[in-house]
C-alpha cells in the first residue's frame, strides 16, 4: 500500500514514498497512484528506483509504453527506456546536445517543451530517472498548465478558445521560433538529431494541435501551448498571431507556477505530459549526469498532421 502522499512543491504535483518497487503493485495500490497521478499530473518517488525494471514496473502502471519515434535514443538493452544521459568523454557520440546558454555550457540543457509535441499522437506522459547524479545542476522543471491556465485574463480565455497552435521539429533548438534564450548557441548536437536532419522535413510533417482542451475525467481546462517546436497560430498566420502566442506563452510559463526538481540518484519523477511543461537546465561541460526515461503511450485525440487539418477546413 501507499503509505504516504504529500505536496511536492509550493505550486505543483505530489511526493509519494512507502511503495516497494520491486515487489508486484497491488491493484489498491495502482489505484492510488493513478488518482494521485490524475488530481497533480506530476508525481516524485525519491530514492525508490533500484534499476531499469523497477522504473519500467511503475511506469506500466500508468499505461502501456512505447518506443521513442527515434530509434538511435533507445537505451542499450531496454528499447522502452530512452537514454538522456550527458557524458563529456563521449561528448561528440551524446545522445544528448551541448548548447551555450548565457555564456555557459551545459550539457543536456532543453527549453520548455512537451514531448512529442511535434507528432499528431502525443504521448500519455514519462517517468525520469536519475542514475548518476551530476556533481552540479541538473535540475528538470515541470510547470502545471491546468494551473497556467487559471491565471490567463478572461479576455485572453475567449481569444484562443477555438484557436490551434502548428508544430514542427527542428533539428536543433537554435532554429526555434518560439521560447529560446537570446544568448543561445549550439556547440554539439545529439547525435540522434544530427544524424536524421536532412530526413526531418520528410519524416516529421507540421501537425496542429488546439491551445485550450479539457481534461475529460475532471471538466479542468488545460493550456495547451509548447513553445518549442511551435512555427506560429494556424488562424493567424501573421505578426498579431505570432504576438498572441508570446503573450499566451508568458502565461505558460510563469516563473512562480514552476518546481525544479533537484535529483537525488534512483529518484523517479513521472509527468502527464498531456498538462505539464517540462525543460532540463543542464549540466557543467565536464559533468556526467546518467538518466533514463520511459514513455506512457497514449493519444488525446486532438492533434492532426496540418495537411489532413486543412483538408477537413
Ligand atoms: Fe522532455
Amino acid at each position: 500500500m501507499v503509505t504516504n502522499i504529500k505536496p511536492l512543491g509550493k505550486n505543483s504535483g505530489l511526493e509519494v514514498s512507502g511503495v516497494d518497487l520491486d515487489m508486484p503493485l497491488d491493484a489498491d495500490t495502482r489505484k492510488a497512484l493513478q488518482d494521485a497521478f490524475l488530481a497533480a499530473g506530476i508525481l516524485l518517488f525519491r530514492r525508490a528506483a533500484s534499476g531499469p525494471e523497477a522504473h519500467l514496473s511503475l511506469s506500466r502502471c500508468f499505461g502501456e509504453l512505447q518506443r521513442h519515434p527515434v530509434r538511435e535514443n533507445w537505451a542499450a538493452g531496454y528499447p522502452e527506456l530512452v537514454d538522456i544521459s550527458y557524458r563529456p568523454a563521449i561528448q561528440g557520440e551524446s545522445s544528448v546536445a551541448l548548447y551555450e546558454v548565457d555564456g555557459k555550457r551545459r550539457g543536456g540543457w532543453l527549453p520548455w517543451h512537451s514531448d512529442l509535441r511535434y507528432m499528431s499522437k502525443i504521448n500519455r506522459g514519462g517517468i525520469l530517472r536519475s542514475i548518476t547524479r551530476p556533481s552540479e545542476g541538473g535540475r528538470t522543471g515541470f510547470i502545471d498548465q491546468i494551473a497556467a491556465y487559471t491565471t490567463l485574463p478572461e479576455s485572453l480565455r475567449r481569444q484562443i478558445e477555438n484557436l490551434h497552435v502548428v508544430y514542427q521539429l527542428r533539428s536543433d533548438f537554435t532554429q526555434e521560433k518560439f521560447g529560446k534564450p537570446e544568448s543561445l548557441r549550439l556547440v554539439t548536437n545529439a547525435a540522434a538529431l544530427s544524424a536524421m536532419a536532412a530526413r526531418i522535413d520528410r519524416d516529421f510533417p507540421p501537425v496542429v494541435h488546439p491551445m485550450v482542451y479539457v481534461q475529460p475525467e475532471t471538466g479542468r481546462k488545460v493550456l495547451n501551448v509548447s513553445p518549442t517546436s511551435a512555427v506560429g497560430i494556424h488562424e493567424m498566420p501573421n505578426s498579431e498571431g505570432d504576438a498572441l502566442l508570446e503573450e499566451v506563452l508568458s502565461y505558460a510559463l510563469n516563473p512562480a507556477l514552476a518546481y525544479y526538481h533537484d535529483w537525488q540518484e534512483n529518484d523517479l519523477v513521472l509527468w502527464d505530459n498531456w498538462r505539464t511543461l517540462h525543460c532540463a537546465e543542464g549540466v557543467p561541460e565536464d559533468c556526467v549526469r546518467e538518466m533514463q526515461r520511459t514513455t506512457i503511450a497514449g493519444d488525446y485525440a486532438l492533434g492532426h498532421r496540418l495537411s489532413e487539418f486543412e483538408t477537413r477546413g
